[in-house]
């Protein structure tokens, strides 16, 4: 088999693809290809398999399930698994007493309700969302988001889109932390003023962690400030955790560095430890608006809930949040003894295992290395390492592996990732191999 045949029959509107990667099976952290070749995974089929591949407390869950219930809707029956889990969400965020869970199938199907239900609800017909962000691909969903690779795309209207705190490059030119957090100013004082008056706005939608936009980690202040503003206008605050949930940051939710309690918190990817399942916890007075006005036939069904609950499970028994942090912290102090010697290294960021390395031609310029950053990815995945690029210039590689990764796979990975990097910048890489992995 070769990826060209993929290429003959399935779209390529369908494709973010970075190197010709044909996989075989995976285990824990670890990828096999059709030739038996391993690799490191750094990126967890883009941070979905947080309880690691092959997961059997999962597999069994799901199994399990399906043979009592292959199909099965939620709209019009009960399931007390599907009851449970929003049971068990619930338990996990702030203010549980105000809130109720609504399901879907990918984090695009449930930040589309956020889009469709938040001003209908409130009757307020704006919603505040980011530039770089990435909130998905149905018409809703893409709507909300700012991220280059939907820009081109007419969204619908009501949607008001500001500056995301990339401190790195800061959009005002302005420097953290005598800036005061302009960012979160600018909105009261411009957007406010003009295009959204506080009155209209019905939500703030944003990633805790900036992920396709560059894996941008906000100064910490900036979520207490805006969520602040938030309440003092009567504006809900909403966090789509679908990335960086499930305890991806080294907290189970990614809000939780930052002290604030969203009124929507949206999630997805690693929620079914591989099954498609989504949710969206929140306000009941929104979540209850009357008729059947966001729902889907087989969202919420018991074999994904079920997956979703030993998800939870696995990620508490097993105290992945703690080795997230740790293993976390090991990456970055590993990625910035890179850096030392690599002057192609402008910024390494991250919280937990969400980590994003920006390559720049130049450090005092900050001139973008996106050419560099798709050669490298290809060349890592060449010597036995998967992970992606993303960001506003396709400059960052991103790094997320699965949160069961241990000492072993982190130091295995970050030996590649050098040995990459001195290849591209030593220019042993032949470029033409690249075209044809677009990447995004
Ligand atoms: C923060 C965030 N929200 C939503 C989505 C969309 O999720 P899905 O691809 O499951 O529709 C993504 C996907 O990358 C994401 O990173």
């Amino acid at each position: 088999m070769t990826w060209r045949r993929s290429s003959e029959v399935i779209g390529g509107v369908f494709d973010i693809k970075f190197y010709p990667l044909i996989v075989d099976r995976c285990e824990g952290y670890r990828i096999r290809d059709i030739d038996g070749k391993e690799y490191i995974d750094f990126n967890a089929s883009w941070a979905v398999a947080n309880v690691g591949y092959g997961n059997k407390k999962i597999i069994d869950a799901v199994c399990e399930q399906f043979s009592k219930t292959s199909s099965f809707s939620l709209t019009s029956y009960y399931h007390e698994k599907s009851i449970k889990l929003a049971e068990l969400l619930l338990s996990l965020v702030p203010e549980s007493e105000n809130k109720k869970v609504i399901f879907g199938h990918s984090g695009s199907d449930i930040n589309d309700g956020i889009f469709k239900l938040l001003p209908y609800a409130t009757k307020k017909n704006k919603i505040i969302t980011f530039l770089g962000s990435y909130h998905g691909q149905t018409y809703g969903s893409f709507s909300l988001s700012g991220h280059k690779a939907e820009g081109w795309l007419n969204p619908a209207g009501g949607v008001v889109k500001v500056p995301y705190p990339y401190c790195y490059r800061c959009p005002f030119s302005l420097e953290y932390p005598e800036c005061k957090i302009h960012c979160v100013r600018f909105i009261e004082e411009y957007i406010f003023e003009t295009v959204a008056p506080a009155e209209d706005v019905s939500i703030v939608f944003l990633e805790p962690i900036q992920s396709d936009g560059g894996d941008i980690v906000p100064p910490e202040e900036f979520h207490d400030r805006l969520y602040k503003l938030c309440k003092r206008n009567g504006i809900y605050y909403g966090v789509d955790e679908v990335k960086v949930g499930f305890a991806r940051t080294g907290k189970f939710f990614g809000f939780e560095h930052y002290g604030i309690k969203p009124d929507f918190i949206t999630v997805g990817k690693p929620m079914g430890g591989g099954f498609p399942i989504s949710a969206c916890i929140g306000v009941r007075e929104v979540l209850d608006y009357p008729g059947a006005f966001h729902l889907s036939t087989i969202a919420g069904h018991p074999a994904g809930c079920s997956a979703s609950i030993a998800t939870i499970e696995y990620i508490k028994e097993n105290k992945l949040d703690r080795n997230a942090e740790k293993m976390g912290d090991r990456l970055i102090k590993g990625l910035k003894e890179i850096a030392e010697n690599r002057d192609i290294i402008g910024d390494v960021r991250g919280k937990g295992l969400i980590v994003g390395v920006e390559l720049v031609r130049d450090r005092e310029s900050k001139e973008p290395a996106s050419k560099e950053c798709a050669m490298l990815t290809y060349r890592c995945w060449e010597l036995g390492l998967v992970l992606a690029y993303v960001g506003l210039y396709s400059n960052v590689v991103e790094i997320t592996p699965p949160l069961v990764i241990d000492e072993e796979g982190i130091d295995e990975g970050l030996n590649i990732f050098d040995q990459a990097l001195k290849d591209i910048v030593e220019g042993r890489f032949d470029e033409s191999k690249v075209k044809e992995f677009a990447g995004w």
